[in-house]
């Protein structure tokens, strides 16, 4: 995380919108790094400790975004966000919002209009992470407000930013999640089969993650495919990848495991395979998630 300066004393005032589980984790954060810190939640009660801690409770949203020039809003969802600001988005003028709400990339771009100086962010962290050299932000928007704020926003984690597009950020976090949902849903599937034969979870676990290790090899040398239009089988070709996916299904039915994640990495596979890709890379695949297979 970026520290530019051994002292606290001249970090600047910020403001948390949101006192959820994320927002209080971002507001503590901030404090511990030594920012005076406004807070508003629209159930006050979530700041008695923080304010134990040092920050001021804002009677309103209005007077917490007037209370500093960057203005971190963290809520449930853009209908929340657009709910508790539409009211103030006049306050807005000549403050830096960041929505570290999680949203589509059209709901930050359509979010991004309401203040001169917008960054769209998202957090790929949980609350106790947050602060830590482990989480880590993307950001999209304006360059100019992430370039002035990087020192205060890089005290959440780690931050990257990503463009002037206010909805990649987003783009990002969901295209994340996605690999998060499908590499755990494998490994649960996995121990669901094993467990069927008595296999516990927690003697799975490090054979499954020494192989999600090798796994990331893999991502390096099938981006580079991707993005050379060029699914040459350097390792293994579809159809064998295909073979032994089969029996993937079949133990799992055997084994009385639910069959739809298998079938469906089958099905996927064959669509490939029918579009000419038999003998391609694992990577070619990837014609199928565009829609051209
Ligand atoms: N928790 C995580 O691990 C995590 C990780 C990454 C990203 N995020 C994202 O961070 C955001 C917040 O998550 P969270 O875990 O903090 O959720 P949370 O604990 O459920 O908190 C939701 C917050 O939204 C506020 N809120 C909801 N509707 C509102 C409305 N109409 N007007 C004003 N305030 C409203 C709630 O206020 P009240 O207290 O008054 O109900 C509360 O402050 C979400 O977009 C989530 O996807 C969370």
């Amino acid at each position: 995380m970026t520290d530019t300066t051994n002292t606290t004393s001249h970090r600047e005032p910020v403001t948390v919108l949101g006192l959820g589980l994320m927002g209080r984790a971002l507001a503590a954060a901030f404090l511990e790094a030594g920012h005076p810190t406004t807070v508003w939640n629209r159930t006050p009660d979530k700041a008695t400790d923080l304010v134990a801690g040092g920050a001021v409770l804002a009677p309103s949203a209005a007077d917490a975004i007037r209370a500093a020039s960057l203005v971190v809003v963290c809520l449930s969802d853009t209908a929340a966000v657009r709910d508790a600001l539409a009211p103030h988005r006049a306050d807005l003028a000549g403050r830096t919002l960041v929505n570290l709400t999680s949203g589509t990339s059209d709901e930050a771009r359509e979010l991004a209009t309401w203040s001169d100086d917008h960054l769209d962010g998202a957090i790929m962290a949980i609350p106790e992470s947050i602060g830590r050299p482990e989480a880590f932000l993307l950001f999209s928007g304006s360059r100019a407000a992430f370039d002035r704020h990087r020192d205060s926003l890089g005290r959440l984690g780690n931050a990257t930013f990503f463009g002037e597009d206010p909805g990649l950020a987003s783009l990002y976090d969901v295209a994340l999640l996605g690999v998060m949902w499908g590499t755990l849903n494998a490994f649960l599937h996995g121990a669901a089969l094993l467990g069927a034969a008595k296999v516990d979870a927690t003697a799975f676990a490090p054979f499954a993650n020494q192989w999600i290790g090798s796994v990331t090899g893999f991502v390096d040398a099938y981006a580079a495919q991707i993005d050379r239009g060029d699914y040459q089988a350097e390792d293994a070709a579809l159809e064998t990848h295909l073979a032994t996916m089969k029996y993937l299904v079949r133990e799992s039915a055997a084994a009385g495991v639910d069959t739809d994640w298998p079938a469906r990495l089958q099905a996927l596979t064959e669509r490939a395979i029918d579009a000419g890709h038999a003998g391609a890379s694992y990577a070619s695949l990837v014609e199928v998630f565009r829609g051209r297979a």
